[in-house]
């Protein structure tokens, strides 16, 4: 496995690859690396071709110091899991290689979408994410980049900023892994109490319980997000940030559920701020 620093020579390797024809997978994280990442990791090798993997904790999507402070790093154990993992190449670069001084790089506008939800909670946030995938994306090329769908807004903006600016690279969502309680996998759960960690399904829970009213036939998005606020208001040591239903294609907030919506939530345990959502099937028939 090949671990580079600096930009020039892991474009070096992602060419070397791809003119030797074969299909190129980017896994983009910011370490600290779990089930979650694996899943992403296991889906680009399992499609053969070429896994780079980049490591880097972005400044730029972190509205708070302590926050970015306070991000678990441990890049020996990253490295040993991605070795484990089959993978090809990892980029694990300063910020002075991903942000080179001096150097205008294009800043893609998240637009309206952007301030919502995660991103109104984290100014900032996304037009960092977009920035830094962006980055990432020129500077290896692949044919595939995969994303998780446990963060179901930076999926949606991610997506159309490849497709508006028509970037070469394929866009794959990966499902989100979950504990066998239902709590979606996240580096941040390392950091709730034992009582906090017992609650923390409530997220899933309050999603799972829309989803089936929907399958049931309930369209009127209101009823649905009351249900989800009941089951995290349940949990005595959780803080409903938001629970919302969303148009699958728009990201736009629903009032009725009359085409493909996803139910969405974001909670916190004290300093913890867990975000979850699910898929809302159509009517049974
Ligand atoms: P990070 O939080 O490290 O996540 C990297 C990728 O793993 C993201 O696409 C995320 O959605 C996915 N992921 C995290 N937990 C998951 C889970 N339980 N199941 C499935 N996928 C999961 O997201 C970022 O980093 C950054 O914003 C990044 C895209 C790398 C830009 O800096």
């Amino acid at each position: 496995m090949d671990v580079s620093r600096d930009a020039a020579g892991f474009s070096a390797i992602t060419d070397a690859a791809r003119r030797s024809g074969r299909a190129m997978g980017l896994v983009p994280t910011m370490g600290a690396l779990h089930q979650g990442h694996d899943a992403l990791i296991s889906r680009a090798r399992d499609r053969g071709g070429f896994v780079a993997v980049s490591i880097f904790v972005n400044p730029m999507q972190f509205s708070d110091a302590d926050d970015l402070a306070a991000y678990p790093r441990d890049e020996a154990a990253d490295l040993a899991r991605c070795e484990r993992l089959g993978v090809d190449a990892v980029w694990s670069p300063s910020v002075e290689q991903v942000y080179p001084p001096g150097v205008d790089l294009p800043a893609p506008d998240p637009g309206s979408i952007g301030s919502t939800f995660e991103g109104a909670s984290r100014p900032g946030h996304f037009p960092g994410v977009l920035m830094v995938v962006h980055r990432l994306l020129s500077v290896t090329g692949p044919t595939s980049a995969y994303l998780g769908q446990k963060d179901a807004q930076q999926l949606f903006l991610v997506r159309r900023m490849v497709a508006r600016e028509q970037l070469a690279a394929e866009i794959v969502a990966c499902p989100t892994v979950r504990e066998a309680d239902g709590l979606a996998v996240a580096s941040r759960n390392r950091n709730l109490t034992p009582a906090e960690r017992e609650q923390a399904p409530s997220l899933f829970l309050g999603l799972s319980e829309a989803a089936a009213a929907a399958r049931g036939g309930e369209p009127v998005a209101a009823v649905l997000i009351a249900t989800i606020a009941r089951e995290v208001g349940a949990a005595g040591l959780a803080r409903l940030d938001y629970a919302a239903i969303v148009d699958e294609a728009t990201f736009e907030p629903l009032t009725t559920v009359d085409r493909p919506a996803r139910a969405i939530v974001a909670a916190r345990f004290s300093e913890v701020r867990l975000i979850d959502n699910l898929l809302l099937p159509g009517p049974a028939a």
